[in-house]
C-alpha cells in the first residue's frame, strides 16, 4: 500500500491532520513530504506501526502523546503523559510577556516548560525560572530545554514555596539568593536577614525551622530574605536555593472544575494534577494571587490562564489584593502590582 491509499482508507476513522502526523512521523518525514510522494510504498513494519496509532487516536488519546511532540510559538516540544498537551491559546500568555520586555520571569506550573522556553528563546539576556510540583513533568521541561537551547533553571515547588530538599543545593544561579550554612553552634535551625525594605520577617514560618529535620522541608523564604542554615546535613559552603525576584510570574495552573461538561473524554488521557483545581477551578490561582508580591519586583506583572467564564472572579479576588488589571489577551490576564 502506498502512503496516499493508506490516508484515504484511515481519515474515514480519525481526522486528516491526525492521520498526516501519525504517518509522517512513522516516515520520518514532514507533513509537506508526505504530499509530495503519495506515491510512497509503505513497509508492513510501517503500516503496523502507523495502524496501531490510528487505533490509539481512535480511542481518543491526544495525537501529541502518540507521536510525543506538539508544537508550540513555532517550536517543537517533547510530550507525554506526565505532562499536560500544551494547547495553541496558551500561546497568548507569551505573546503578551514578549510585549512586557521583562529581565527576569518566573513561571509557576511549568509542565512540560512551554513557556519558560519559548521566554528564554524569544527575550534575549531574560532570566527565567519554571517551577513545577511534579518530578515528571520537570524532567521533560528540562529535557526540552537542552534539546531547543534555552537555559532556564527547573525547581521542585508548590507554587512559590521552594523546598530546599528536593532542589539540590550544590548549584547556584542569578536568579537564586545566596543562602549559607554555617555550622558553628552545636544548635540546629535557620537565621533570617532581611535585605530588602519590603520584606518583614513575620510573614515566614520560622517554626518550620525548629529543629535540622524540619530545616529540610523549609518552604516558604521571601524575596531579600537572607536564610542561614546550621546543620540540617549540609557542609559549610553549601547552599540552599531561595527565590529572588522577578518582574513577570506567570502561570497557566490547573484550572479545570471537574464537574464542568466539558470534562470528558481526551482530558481523562491528561495528569489530573495538570488540570483541576477546587474552589470552582480557582484553588491554585487564588492561593498564588497572594503568594506573587513577594516574589514581584516593584510595578511587577502577574500574567495568569483561565477560562473566560472565570475572568471575573479572579479579577474581583485579584483587584482585592491590590493588583490592576492591566489587559485582557485573549484566555491571559496581565495584573500590575500596584
Ligand atoms: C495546566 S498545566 C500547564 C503546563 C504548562 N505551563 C502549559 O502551559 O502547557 C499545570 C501545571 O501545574 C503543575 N502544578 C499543579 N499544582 C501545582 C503546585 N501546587 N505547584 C506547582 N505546580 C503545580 C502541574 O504539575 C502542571 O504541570
Amino acid at each position: 500500500m502506498n502512503s496516499g491509499l493508506w490516508l484515504k482508507k484511515v481519515v474515514a476513522k480519525i481526522d486528516r491532520l491526525d492521520a498526516e502526523l501519525i504517518l509522517a512521523e512513522v516516515l520520518g518525514v514532514s507533513r509537506a513530504g508526505l504530499h509530495a510522494h503519495p506515491e510512497r510504498i509503505l513497509t508492513d513494519t510501517e503500516v503496523t506501526l502507523a495502524d496501531g496509532m490510528v487505533a490509539r487516536r481512535g480511542k481518543g488519546e491526544p495525537v501529541a502523546y502518540i507521536v510525543g511532540w506538539k508544537e508550540f510559538f513555532g517550536r517543537k516540544f517533547e510530550v507525554n503523559r506526565d505532562v499536560l498537551v500544551p494547547r495553541p491559546e496558551t500561546e497568548a500568555l507569551v505573546e503578551a510577556i514578549i510585549d512586557l520586555g521583562p529581565r527576569k520571569v518566573l513561571d509557576v506550573g511549568t509542565g512540560s516548560g512551554v513557556i519558560a522556553i519559548s521566554l528564554a528563546l524569544e527575550l534575549l539576556g531574560v532570566g527565567v525560572v519554571g517551577l513545577d510540583i511534579s518530578e515528571k513533568a520537570l524532567g521533560v521541561a528540562r529535557s526540552n530545554a537542552e534539546e531547543l537551547g534555552a537555559k532556564v533553571e527547573f525547581l521542585k515547588s508548590d507554587l512559590l514555596g521552594v523546598d530546599a530538599e528536593k532542589n539540590p543545593h550544590s548549584v547556584l544561579e542569578e536568579n537564586t539568593l545566596r543562602a549559607r550554612p554555617s555550622l558553628r553552634g552545636a544548635g540546629a535551625g535557620v537565621r533570617l536577614e532581611v535585605d530588602d525594605q519590603r520584606s518583614s520577617l513575620p510573614q515566614f514560618p520560622l517554626e518550620y525551622c525548629a529543629d535540622s529535620s524540619e530545616c529540610a522541608g523549609l518552604r516558604s523564604v521571601g524575596a531579600g530574605v537572607r536564610l542561614e542554615v546550621f546543620s540540617g546535613g549540609m557542609e559549610s559552603g553549601d547552599s540552599v536555593k531561595v527565590l529572588g525576584l522577578f518582574d513577570v510570574i506567570v502561570a497557566n495552573l490547573p484550572y479545570v472544575d471537574r464537574g464542568w461538561w466539558w470534562n470528558s473524554g481526551e482530558l481523562g488521557f491528561e495528569p489530573e494534577d495538570a488540570l483541576f483545581a477546587g474552589d470552582g477551578g480557582l484553588e491554585l490561582i487564588k492561593r498564588l494571587v497572594v503568594q506573587a508580591p513577594e516574589h514581584l519586583e516593584r510595578g511587577g506583572r502577574l500574567v495568569l490562564e483561565a477560562d473566560e467564564v472565570q475572568h471575573g472572579e479572579i479579577i474581583e479576588f485579584t483587584e482585592a489584593f491590590g493588583w490592576e488589571l492591566e489587559r485582557i489577551w485573549g484566555l491571559a490576564l496581565v495584573f500590575r502590582l500596584g
